[in-house]
């Protein structure tokens, strides 16, 4: 067995998919340890998940920070000095300056409630809905200088019901990034990925040709 990518998990909010990932860490599905947790927000409750699970955690607090940059810095030096060899941001919402980016070159990886490109940005899944999409779904990636525009992973589809809210949605769709984010550290850990370019290949490859969704189904 290699040994376990470190990972550094930096998250915002509620943690369900950092949640994901510590529970596919303890049960060997993901080999892979988390060595620390980071938020930018002291309420997070990504920051309880990490105490509970013994994971070393700290909150660096934006606010106390001039800028982007300075803030960026104090974070890569938290992650280096844990020896993190993956980055994966699970619900944080700072946009990430080049000084992450350089400290981390395609070692970040996000996770985004929509099926990118489509859907950037925040409130998408309410965007998808108010657009009549008959498929939602989550998309993992590569981090890049861009809003969620780095080079994809892996995407998870969902359809998209007539009766479906926001909230019903984005639950639906929250269940498949808990499945997604996992494995797309996984196929980093075992060395399957390679990018060309904007493009992700799986070696070996995966998905057999006839994979095809139709929202209504044809029959
Ligand atoms: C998730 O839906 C994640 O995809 C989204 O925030 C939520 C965090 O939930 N991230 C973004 O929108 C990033 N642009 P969690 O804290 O329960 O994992």
């Amino acid at each position: 067995m290699p040994s376990k990518l470190r990972l550094g998990a930096l998250a915002s909010g509620g943690g369900t998919n950092l949640q994901s990932i510590i529970d596919r860490c303890g049960d060997g599905t993901l080999n892979a340890e988390i060595v620390l947790v980071v938020s930018n927000n002291p309420q997070a409750g990504a920051l309880d998940r990490a105490r509970k699970a013994g994971i070393p955690c700290l909150c660096i607090d934006h606010r106390e920070f001039a800028d982007r940059e300075e803030f960026d810095r104090a974070v890569v030096a938290a992650l280096q000095e844990a020896g993190v060899e993956l980055v994966v941001l699970a619900g944080f919402m700072r946009i990430i300056s080049g000084v992450f980016l350089e400290a981390f070159p395609e070692r970040i990886m996000n996770i985004h409630p929509a099926l990118l490109p489509a859907f950037p940005g925040l409130h998408v899944q309410r965007k998808a809905l108010e657009y009549g999409a008959r498929f939602a779904g989550c998309t993992v990636h590569l981090v890049d200088g861009g809003v969620d525009t780095g080079p994809i992973i892996i995407q998870a589809v969902i359809a998209v019901l007539d009766d479906d809210t926001e909230e019903s949605l984005s639950a639906r769709i929250l269940q498949q990034e808990h499945r997604i984010y996992p494995r797309a550290i996984q196929l980093f850990a075992e060395g399957r990925l390679r990018i060309e370019g904007r493009r992700v290949r799986i070696e070996p490859p995966l998905c057999p040709a006839e994979a095809v969704l139709t929202n209504p189904p044809l029959e």
